[in-house]
């Protein structure tokens, strides 16, 4: 096994702001699970799949061929060969890949493609579910949250910063349902792993956050 950082946490707590620095700064390989779990979700939606129809979602799932590599450090999902980065950070893509990465199917091919690359490489890999399930023998694991209403406030300034119209009430209810999910569904819930240090970065600047986690890091390198 090559060194394995596991950063878990709610979306929008800045995992991968983190991770990616974390991995810059140590040259180890950054692993976003999330995005693995989208291009899955792209592959359903693509498919016309209902996203209450678990037996549909059983069978397709298994159509879908998931890979990433890397291009001048940046991780490229590869969904069936093709280049799925520019597809997969939509409203559309997310609300499904919260409704189907529950799926059992869905996760262990998703979780065996994570275990295998950590198993080659060192890697900061980050999810809801890397320091209790993907990686329970990762040498730093984190979690790492912050409120919501701070969480939607970072979103909507993301998201005005790019021109795009939001409304700060409606994002900060998708964020408590979002939790809500992925915090109650049986397999794999977000919740953080009994050896995990909580970091909440609500009143933290991302310097102060990178500087915690690689502190942590020092301790055990
Ligand atoms: O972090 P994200 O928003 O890109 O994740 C997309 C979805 O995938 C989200 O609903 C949670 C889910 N996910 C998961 O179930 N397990 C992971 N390890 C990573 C993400």
């Amino acid at each position: 096994m090559g060194i394995n950082i596991a950063i878990d946490g709610p979306a929008g707590a800045g995992k991968s702001t983190i991770a990616k620095l974390i991995a810059a700064k140590k040259g180890y390989i950054y692993v976003d699970t999330g995005a693995m779990y989208r291009a899955m979700a792209l592959f359903l939606l693509r498919e016309g799949v209902d996203p209450s129809d678990t037996a549909a979602i059983d069978a397709k799932c298994q159509e879908a061929d998931i890979t990433i590599g890397y291009e001048d450090g940046a991780q490229i999902v590869y969904l069936n060969g093709e280049n799925v980065n520019g597809c997969i950070r939509t409203e559309e893509v997310g609300k499904m890949a919260s409704v189907s990465s529950p799926n059992p199917n869905v996760r262990k091919k998703l979780v065996e493609l994570q275990q295998k690359l950590a198993a080659d490489a060192d890697v900061v890999m980050d999810g809801r579910d890397i320091g209790t399930c993907v990686l329970p023998n990762a040498q730093v694991k984190v979690f790492l949250t912050a409120d919501s209403h701070e969480r939607a406030l970072r979103r909507y300034k993301e998201l005005t910063g790019r021109g795009e119209a939001c409304d700060l009430a409606v994002i900060e209810k998708d964020i408590i349902e979002r939790d809500r999910q992925d915090m109650t569904r049986e397999l794999s819930p977000l919740k953080q792993a009994e050896d995990a240090v909580l970091v909440d970065s609500s009143h933290m600047t991302v310097e102060e956050v990178a500087e915690t986690v690689i502190s942590l890091c020092e301790k055990k390198f």
